[in-house]
């Protein structure tokens, strides 16, 4: 069996899905179900014989060193984090202690496990540690894309935080051994994502006849990915990455803010015509832009296609318009995500606009 942190979360959930579809392998769930772990969305699997949830904290040693004891998982997937830019900047404090403090004690109390392991089952075990680009910082138009070998120049609380978990798994295994495997992706998309992120943020506001609020100019560039092949490239790398190697994945589709907001806009055009027939666009509102807002990001993904095989299913044509679909066929998942916290964080981040 395998153990995923943070599989309730948006990419977690997905890859758990996944997982439990494609394969015979159990999977143990460790979650803290902060505002961003949401049990709906692993609604589907209630009752599901190879699939336990144990709602706790990576940070919490006493918890999570019994959990691997008892389960002896042969691979620990490690989502689990604070993963939204826009909260670092109102408040680190906690992406510091999940994300670095929280992912120190993981470690520890994966090699403490580790190392009780045979020969063979330590050579075997992986431990994967999913990261973002957000670590290499912000690229010039022109420049190349990040490769696995870009410096790692993080510009926000978020990224600082993810970079220097990332420096932790490396210390792990350069140290200790422990068989680590690092991916850094892209921008995600797809099923499940929270509407405080840009994708999801512009579907519901859309609906809901609300502004759709593009951050200074709206040229920022991002690389998209449709999760489920973020899911994919993670099952590839955790099957055939070499240990102690970084692999970074992407989408190949380069797109400005504005583009997104265009293009999600022209789907619900299409999908759900407002009942005035007006487009969806007239409803773009242009606010102050994030402090610190990177530019651009894009990956070279080279290294994981010629080593490993992997290539992206869906385009962003195809996974968008899924993406969309999936908004408009799931009303009760996007209401009950709409709680009294989330109108809270919504006022917090969009109250001057
Ligand atoms: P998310 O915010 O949707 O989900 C995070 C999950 O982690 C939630 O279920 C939450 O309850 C859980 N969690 C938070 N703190 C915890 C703790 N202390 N102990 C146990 N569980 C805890 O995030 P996501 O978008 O699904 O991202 C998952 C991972 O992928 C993160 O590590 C993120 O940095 C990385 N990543 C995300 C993207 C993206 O576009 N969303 C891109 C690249 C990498
Ligand atoms: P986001 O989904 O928060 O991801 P990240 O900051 O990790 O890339 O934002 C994606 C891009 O969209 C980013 O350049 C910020 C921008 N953005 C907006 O313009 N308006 C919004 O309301 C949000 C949430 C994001």
């Amino acid at each position: 069996m395998i153990l995923v942190t943070g599989g309730a979360g948006f990419i977690g959930a997905n890859f758990v899905l996944d997982w439990l579809a494609q394969g015979d392998e159990a999977v143990v769930n460790l979650d803290l179900l902060t505002y961003a772990g949401n049990l709906e969305n692993l609604q589907s699997l209630d009752g599901h014989p190879r699939h336990l949830l144990v709602q706790g904290d990576i940070g919490n040693r006493e918890l999570v060193a019994p959990l691997l004891a008892q389960h002896q998982p042969r691979a620990v997937l490690h989502f689990a984090a604070e993963s939204h830019v826009d909260r670092s900047i109102h408040g680190p404090g906690d992406f510091i202690q999940t994300n670095i403090v929280g992912t120190f004690h993981l470690l520890e109390a994966v090699r403490g496990y580790w190392q009780a392991l045979s020969p063979a089952r330590q050579a075997a075990f992986r431990f994967l540690h999913v990261s973002t680009d957000e670590v290499f910082g912000s690229l010039d138009a022109e420049a190349s894309a990040f490769t696995e070998q870009h410096p790692i120049v993080p510009n926000s609380p978020y990224s600082a935080s993810k970079a220097a978990s990332d420096h932790l798994v490396r210390a792990w295994h350069h140290t200790y051994g422990l068989p680590t495997l690092t991916t850094h992706c892209s921008n995600n998309y797809g099923p499940f994502h929270f509407p405080e992120k840009l994708i999801p943020l512009l579907i519901v506001n859309a609906l809901a006849g609300k502004p759709l609020p593009v951050y200074g100019d709206g040229l920022q560039v991002r690389d998209w990915l449709y999760v489920k092949d973020h899911c994919s490239a993670l099952r590839c790398i955790l099957q055939a990455g070499s240990p102690g190697q970084t692999y970074n994945i992407g989408g190949n589709n380069e797109k400005t803010n504005l583009e997104i907001v265009h293009t999600v806009c022209a789907l619900l055009d299409l999908l759900r015509p407002r009942a005035d027939a007006r487009p969806y666009s007239s409803q773009i509102t242009h606010v102050t832009d994030r402090p610190g807002h990177d530019r651009r990001y894009a990956i070279d993904a080279g290294k994981l296609a010629r080593d490993l095989g992997w290539q992206p299913a869906e385009t962003f044509d195809t996974g968008i318009r899924q993406t969309v679909q999936w908004y408009l066929d799931h009303p009760d998942w996007v209401a009950h995500v709409q709680s009294g916290a989330y109108r809270d964080w919504v006022q917090k981040q969009y109250r001057s606009d």
